[in-house]
C-alpha cells in the first residue's frame, strides 16, 4: 500500500492549486478571447460564470478530493462505495484522466512556443525586426515539426522531471519558488504597462463594458474558460485537494484560489493592452496575440527585450504550474492503481501524452489537412476537452458532492462555513452550475 502524500501546510496548497489555476488559460487565452469578444462586457459575464458556477463546483471538487484522500477514480469508486451510492459515478474519475492525457498534450505544445519565444528574447533574435518578420516568425515557427517538436518535448520532459518527484520533493519545491518569482515578475509587467500612453484606453477597454455585445455565444465562451481557468472538471483540484488533511476547511481556500486566478488574469489584461493599444494595434487578433501582436509591440518600446523576457517567462512559470497538475492526476491514478512506481508512473504517462502532443503539432503542418469533425487535430483536442469533456466532468462532480456527499453525510466542518453559506453553496452547486454546465455541453456538441 502506498502512502498517502500530504502537502506541507495550507499555503503551499493554496500556492499549489493557484499554480494550476493560473496558467496559459490566463495569459495567453483569457487577454485574447477578451479582445475577441469585445472587452469589458465579455469580463463582466466571466466574473459571473466564475462566481455562480466555478466556484461552486470548486469547492465540490476539492471536497470531493479532500474526503476521499484518493485519486480521481478512486475517490469516486470510494465515496460511491461508503454511500451506497451507484459504481456508475465512476465515469466521471475515469473522464478526468482521459480529459487530462488529451488537454496536456496541446497544452504543452503552446507552452512550447512560449519556450521559443523566450529563447528568441534572451538571444535578442528579432532585434530591429519589421512587423512582417514578427509575423513570419510565428509562421515559420508553427511550419516547422521539427522545432515544436523540440520545445515541446523540451517543456514535457521538465513536467514529468517535476511529477515524478512526487509531491514533496517535485510539485511543492517548484511551486514555492515559481508562484512568488510570478507574482513579482507580473507585477513589474503592469508597471511597465501602466507607464506606456495606450494604459488609459487599455482600462477603458477592459472596464467600460458595452452591453450590446453580450450575445449566447460571448456567454457560453465565458463559461468554459471559467471551468478551463480554474483547472475544474478533471480531477487536478480534485488530487491536490486529495493531499490536504482531513480536517482542513475548503471553502475559504477556494475563494481565495478563484479570487487570485480572476486577478491574475485581468492583471494580464492590463500588462498586455496597453502595449498593444501604444502601438496602435488591435486588441482582436486572436491566438496570436501574444506571438504576433505583443513582441511587435515590444520591440518597438523602450526596454522591450527585458520585458519581452519577463514576458515569456512569466508565461513558461504559468503554463509549468498548471501542466504538472495535469499530469498530477493522471501519474497519482497509475501509482495507486498499479505496482508501478510514480517515477515509472510519471516517465510512462509523461511519454504517452507527448506522443498525442505530436499529432497536436503537426496539426499546423505536416497533418494540417487531417480533420476530425471539421476542426484540425490541435483544435479538435482543444474543443473536445474545453467544451465537452471538462464540463462534463464538472457535471458530476458537482452532483455527486451534493447528491451524494452532502446529503449522506454531514459536511458543514468540511467546508468550514455556516448555515445560510451552505444553503447558497448546496443550491449552486446541486442545481445552479449543473443545468448551466448542460446549456454549454449542448452548445458544445450542437452549435457551435
Ligand atoms: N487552469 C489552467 C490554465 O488556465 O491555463 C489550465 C488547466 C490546468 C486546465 C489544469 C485543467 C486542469 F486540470
Amino acid at each position: 500500500m502506498k502512502s498517502q502524500p500530504q502537502w506541507s501546510n495550507r499555503s503551499v496548497f493554496l500556492l499549489a492549486a493557484v499554480g494550476s489555476a493560473v496558467g496559459l488559460g490566463n495569459i495567453w487565452k483569457f487577454p485574447y478571447i477578451v479582445g475577441e469578444n469585445g472587452g469589458g462586457a465579455f469580463i463582466l459575464v466571466y466574473l459571473f460564470c466564475i462566481a455562480l458556477v466555478g466556484i461552486p463546483v470548486l469547492i465540490a471538487e476539492i471536497l470531493i478530493g479532500k474526503t476521499a484522500q484518493a485519486n480521481p477514480v478512486s475517490a469516486f469508486e470510494n465515496l460511491a462505495g461508503k454511500f451506497k451510492a451507484s459504481r456508475f459515478w465512476v465515469i466521471f474519475g475515469f473522464i478526468g484522466i482521459i480529459t487530462g492525457f488529451l488537454i496536456l498534450s496541446f497544452y504543452s505544445v503552446v507552452a512550447g512556443w512560449a519556450l521559443e519565444y523566450l529563447a528568441v528574447f534572451l538571444q535578442n533574435d528579432l532585434a530591429g525586426a519589421a512587423p512582417e518578420q514578427v509575423k513570419n516568425h510565428f509562421a515559420d515557427l508553427l511550419k516547422s515539426p521539427s522545432q515544436l517538436l523540440f520545445w515541446h518535448s523540451i517543456f514535457m520532459l521538465l513536467t514529468i522531471l517535476i511529477v515524478a518527484k512526487g509531491v514533496n520533493q517535485g510539485i511543492e519545491k517548484v511551486i514555492s519558488l515559481a508562484m512568488p518569482a510570478l507574482f513579482l515578475i507580473l507585477i513589474i509587467l503592469v508597471i511597465y504597462a501602466s507607464q506606456q500612453a495606450g494604459f488609459s484606453e487599455a482600462l477603458a477597454y477592459l472596464f467600460t463594458p458595452d452591453f450590446s455585445l453580450i450575445s449566447t455565444e460571448t456567454t457560453l465562451i465565458a463559461l468554459g474558460h471559467a471551468f478551463f481557468t480554474l483547472s475544474l472538471g478533471m480531477g487536478a483540484m480534485m488530487v491536490y485537494g486529495s493531499y490536504l488533511s482531513k480536517n482542513t476547511a475548503v471553502v475559504r481556500l477556494s475563494l481565495s484560489i478563484a479570487l487570485i486566478d480572476t486577478l491574475v488574469a485581468l492583471l494580464a489584461g492590463l500588462a498586455i493592452f496597453p502595449l498593444i493599444f501604444t502601438y496602435g494595434l488591435e486588441p482582436s487578433s486572436g491566438p496570436s496575440l501574444l506571438f504576433i501582436s505583443l513582441p511587435n509591440a515590444l520591440l518597438a518600446l523602450p526596454f522591450g527585450q527585458f520585458f519581452g523576457i519577463a514576458f515569456f517567462l512569466l508565461l513558461l512559470i504559468a503554463a509549468l504550474s498548471s501542466a504538472i497538475s495535469i499530469l498530477e492526476p493522471v501519474v497519482r491514478f497509475v501509482e495507486q492503481k498499479t505496482q508501478l512506481t510514480r517515477r515509472i508512473s510519471a516517465w510512462l504517462m509523461g511519454i504517452i501524452i507527448w506522443l498525442i502532443g505530436i499529432s497536436a503539432l503537426l496539426a499546423f503542418n505536416e497533418w494540417a489537412e487531417v480533420k476530425l469533425f471539421g476542426r484540425n487535430i490541435f483544435d479538435s483536442l482543444d474543443f473536445l476537452t474545453t467544451n465537452i469533456l471538462l464540463p462534463l466532468g464538472g457535471l458530476g462532480i458537482s452532483l455527486f458532492a451534493t447528491w451524494v456527499l452532502a446529503s449522506k453525510s454531514n459536511i458543514l466542518s468540511s467546508l468550514g462555513i455556516g448555515n445560510l453559506a451552505y444553503k447558497i453553496w448546496y443550491w449552486l452547486a446541486a442545481i445552479v452550475a449543473p443545468a448551466v454546465i448542460l446549456m454549454i455541453a449542448w452548445n458544445g456538441l450542437f452549435i457551435s
